[in-house]
């Protein structure tokens, strides 16, 4: 056996849990046919799906989104002693599900459970004219769930249950093109129990990490560590607040999001220039930096091939280490509670998350922060 085969199989006997990729995402809305709206027309995506009393599901409607890579669907209850009324009562609008395609949602179940994790749905086998789905569950922090997905023998549209969504008002995409990775907040002191979680329960990498020295301006902090699964396709970070002269931002979405969930989902796109100008012509919120970021941004990064002049009039941020530079920009949260945003990448070598762009985009929640008076 030559060594690439021992890597190999060594790789394979240590990932006893190979992710082929975040399947889609499900948050629960307070009004899913209008956030579909919203996300149809202010982030591009294209209707794929819907079940709901239409199709015989009497408790809930729901909305399947995509773009290239990313699936997003939205779910609203339809009574008010729905789980999920509860969940939206609670938590406001957010993400309940982060599914995971896999080639057996059995044995990843059984993995995982083995291991510690909490059950949230046993195996079950979901059955239409167009195949089965095999699907199961585990808990995450808060109320987050993580699904197993086993679609090998399915060729509907996205789900036993859901029909096609055939619909008049279809606009354009914005080249959104796949799910770079999901941030998770978690409680004080809580970032190293859900890391373990990572490592022991999923199988996961750490790839980074970064303390309040790395994440702190002049008043408030918060730690980090990246988490990254054995096929490399699947990347959370972990945050935690820390102390600081002043609330912590992940303090502040812990505050109105009562609990731990999901902070923020980073899209990819292979083109930010283009991307972030339709974003922000269809009504997009962006954080915005100084000026005098851009004015030391060549002397930070060296040359780029974008234009800094247009970087700076659309707020783009960019980074850069050894192999190579990264862009990316954040929205203000797309909810009334100051909890989830989204964040718009474009990798140009990097496999980093924009430690040197830290400071000024901190700097810039706080003060959104203290426009909402909690800083
Ligand atoms: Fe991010």
């Amino acid at each position: 056996m030559n060594t690439a085969q021992i890597t190999a199989l060594s790789e394979t006997v240590q990932d006893f849990l190979p992710l082929n990729g975040i399947d889609f995402v499900e948050l629960y809305v307070g009004n899913a046919k209008q956030a579909a709206h919203f996300y149809k027309t202010a982030f591009g995506f294209q209707s794929l799906a819907y079940s709901g009393p239409e199709t015989g599901v009497k408790d809930r409607a729901s909305y399947v989104l995509v773009q290239r890579k990313i699936v997003l669907v939205l779910t609203t209850a339809l009574s008010p002693t729905s789980e999920i009324a509860a969940h939206t009562h609670f938590h406001g609008d957010g993400v309940k599900y982060i599914a995971f395609t896999v080639d057996n949602a059995i044995s990843s179940f059984e993995e995982t459970t083995q291991r510690g994790a909490k059950p949230y749905l046993e195996p079950i086998t979901k059955t239409d004219k167009q195949g089965s789905v095999i699907i199961s569950g585990i808990q995450a922090y808060g109320d987050t769930v993580h699904l197993f997905i086993d679609r090998t023998n399915y060729h509907g549209v996205f789900l036993p249950g859901f029909q096609k969504w055939e619909s008049h008002y279809n606009p354009t995409p914005v080249g959104l093109a796949a799910i770079d990775h999901m941030v998770g907040n978690v409680g004080w002191f809580e970032m190293n129990k859900w890391v373990d979680y990572y490592k022991n329960i999923l199988g996961f990498n750490q790839l980074m990490s970064f303390d309040d020295k790395d994440i702190s301006t002049e008043y408030s902090a918060l730690m980090s560590k990246v988490m990254q699964n054995g096929t490399g396709k699947v990347k959370f970070p972990i945050n935690e607040p820390a102390e600081g002269k002043k609330k912590s931002q992940i303090e502040e979405y812990l505050d109105f999001y009562k609990g731990p969930g999901v902070q923020h989902i980073a899209l990819s796109t292979p083109n930010i220039v283009e991307t972030v100008t339709a974003l922000s012509d269809r009504g997009i919120e962006f954080l915005k930096v100084p000026t005098t970021y851009y004015k030391e941004l060549l002397e930070r990064v060296g040359h780029i091939d974008e234009d800094i002049e247009i970087l700076e009039k659309l707020g783009i941020l960019v980074d850069k280490d050894d192999e190579g530079y990264l862009l990316q920009i954040f929205t203000k949260p797309v909810e009334d509670r100051p909890t989830m945003f989204f964040e718009i990448i474009q990798r140009k070598g990097s496999r980093s998350f924009g430690k040197g762009n830290f400071k000024a985009l901190f700097e810039a929640i706080e003060r959104e922060q203290e426009l909402r008076g909690n800083l």
